[in-house]
């Protein structure tokens, strides 16, 4: 019977991309396959970005505090080949080589995030504030300013100080509220006068699935059916209560604006005449970007996430739903706390209804009612999860505008790994990963669109959580074997800048030109990086073989000389 199910998916799934391929659809312009020469608007701004824990290294250096992260990367079997993030890319001592990478990409700004406990190592900013850490992020600001690159700050990016989730069990309680909203006021106070763009949190759905319901991430809890939706209900008032810090006392003295990046991949329904896979698409859709959209744009989770997760606990027995409600004075404290929207996005699923039954455990995922699919045929050259469908993101973009309002928004990451164990620098897969996203993204815009800026993920290969080293996002390579982690550009580098410098895509024969380009360039960064373990290749046979092989030389012409000799008397 799984069989005849799982053919009769695929059946309705070819059938639907035969359909869809040859279908336009009503908001667009062009078709799916199509490309869109042409130019984003005047000003619009493109950079790279990275976080604290997944590049900085120094984990334990001049008074940094731990995260969880430290702590749950050092637990045996959490993380792929037990790695850690204790030296990363080492970006803490490598500040002026990164921000030269950054000026030969052209970048006007780049996005990194503050690690809380190394400016508070309790993460409680009456205990104590680390002068040094302080320093260290005052120096990458006032170096990109003098670089005339924007700084695009997020407060949190994951690394939660572990003495808040040992003390009081961290994202489950309310306390963080205010410690969060302490520390962000410690950011507007030292970096204010020079930071201009601020995220509060980087994809909190994140934090909320895998720190707190599936346990893949730290701090490592299985809280399933609960621990995802009080984690986020308490990120969603911290978020809000430091916009609200923001607006009251810091906005006028520094002019910045204060969003959140939220992270969502797009749902396609499998089948697009059925009615029940339309509202599964997005029902995946709300559980995921809107779980979070929702509240700070309206002031509450989607309607139907409280109809689902509701009626589920009902099902349950339980006499409240586990997703927690907001007073009205919240709904209305939280509605609109959000200058711009960041956006993080990767991929796209296919979705179709699937009913779970009450009882076999409650969780998160389960509470959505639908299945994941995905097309075999679509490109997935690293992660698993990850698999390359542009279309998707235009899709994405225009839900946000409809949804809440065309905020402004700030594409906070987009970019794809590769899983490579050998040093390949020739990643023409990432070059086509961004030119087809770039330019859904521009055609998004012509769609209107408020988009005003471009994130790549990332700027360096890095720490990529629980997969450790093993998936590479970065424009650069990063050699993670040798002690200097040295960076070499990628094609992709030569790429994107062209993407930058021309400010979108002129016409196919210099569109190609520039593939032709950056892969040609991208043999010549090869053989640097293979001339490394050459280098000491050749200082071995310069050493030893060389000095070797005279010294034989010569002896076996003095005992063939000797022997002659001898011969002779
Ligand atoms: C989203 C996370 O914010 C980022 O840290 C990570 O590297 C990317 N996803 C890719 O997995």
């Amino acid at each position: 019977r799984a069989q005849r199910c799982a053919g009769r998916v695929c059946h309705v799934l070819v059938l639907v991309l035969c359909l869809s391929a040859a279908e336009d659809f009503d908001w667009t312009k062009n078709d799916r396959g199509s490309f869109y020469y042409g130019t984003f608007p005047t000003g619009f701004s493109w950079g790279a970005g990275s976080s604290a824990y997944q590049t900085e290294g120094a984990w334990d250096k001049d008074g940094k505090g731990l995260s969880i992260w430290d702590v749950f990367s050092h637990k045996k079997g959490k993380v792929f080949l037990n790695d850690t993030g204790d030296y990363a890319c080492e970006g803490y001592y490598k500040l002026k080589d990164d921000i030269s990478l950054l000026k030969e990409l052209n970048l006007n700004h780049y996005r990194f995030s503050i690690s809380w406990p190394r400016v508070i190592p309790t993460g409680i900013r009456s205990d104590h504030v680390n002068e040094k850490g302080i320093k260290y992020y005052d120096t990458l600001i006032d170096q990109l300013l003098e670089n005339k690159i924007t700084p695009i700050v997020t407060l949190y990016h994951w690394d939660l100080p572990q003495v808040l989730q040992e003390k009081y069990g961290g994202w489950q309680n309310i306390s963080m509220v205010n410690y969060f909203n302490d520390f962000a006021s410690l950011c507007f106070e030292r970096f204010g006068n020079r930071v201009k763009h601020w995220i509060t949190f980087n994809n909190p759905w994140s934090v909320a699935v895998e720190g707190y319901e599936t346990g893949e991430h730290a701090p490592g809890l299985k809280l399933r059916g609960t621990g995802a939706y009080r984690a986020a209900h308490h990120i969603i008032k911290a978020h809000a209560k430091v916009w609200h810090t923001y607006d009251n006392q810091w906005r006028n003295k520094q002019n910045g604006v204060v969003g959140i990046s939220l992270s969502g991949d797009w749902g396609e329904p499998v089948d697009i005449t059925n009615l029940k896979d339309i509202e599964a698409a997005e029902r995946y859709v709300q559980f995921y970007l809107g779980w979070f959209a929702t509240p700070v744009f309206h002031g509450d989770y989607p309607q139907v996430m409280k109809d689902f997760v509701g009626r589920k606990s009902a099902q349950q027995g339980l006499g409240t739903s586990r997703l927690p409600t907001f007073s009205s004075q919240e709904k209305s404290y939280i509605k609109g706390t959000c200058d711009f929207l960041g956006v993080g996005h990767f991929t796209t699923r296919y979705i179709t209804q699937k009913t779970y039954p009450p009882g076999r455990g409650s969780t998160y995922f389960a509470d959505r009612d639908l299945a994941e699919l995905v097309d075999p045929r679509w490109p997935d050259p690293g992660s698993e999860w990850l698999y390359s469908v542009p279309w998707g993101f235009r899709r994405l973009l225009n839900f946000v505008k409809t949804q809440y309002g065309n905020p402004m928004i700030y594409i906070t990451e987009n970019g794809v790994s590769e899983k490579m164990k050998c040093t390949e620098l020739c990643d023409d897969w990432r070059i086509q990963y961004y030119k087809d996203y770039i330019n859904e993204m521009l055609k998004a815009i012509r769609d209107g669109v408020n988009v005003k800026g471009y994130t790549a993920w990332s700027l360096l290969d890095k720490f990529e959580w629980d997969e450790g080293f093993s998936e590479r996002f970065g424009l650069y390579y990063v050699d993670f074997k040798n002690k200097n982690k040295p960076r070499y550009p990628k094609a992709s580098v030569q790429f994107y800048k062209r993407i930058i410098n021309f400010n979108g895509f002129p016409n196919l024969r210099e569109v190609e030109n520039w593939k032709r380009k950056a892969t040609e360039t991208c043999s010549s960064s090869n053989q640097l990086l293979a001339a490394d373990p050459l280098t000491s290749h050749m200082e071995m046979v310069t050493e030893i073989v060389v000095p070797t092989v005279c010294t034989l030389c010569i002896l076996i012409s003095a005992v063939f000389l000797m022997f002659l000799l001898s011969r002779r008397n």
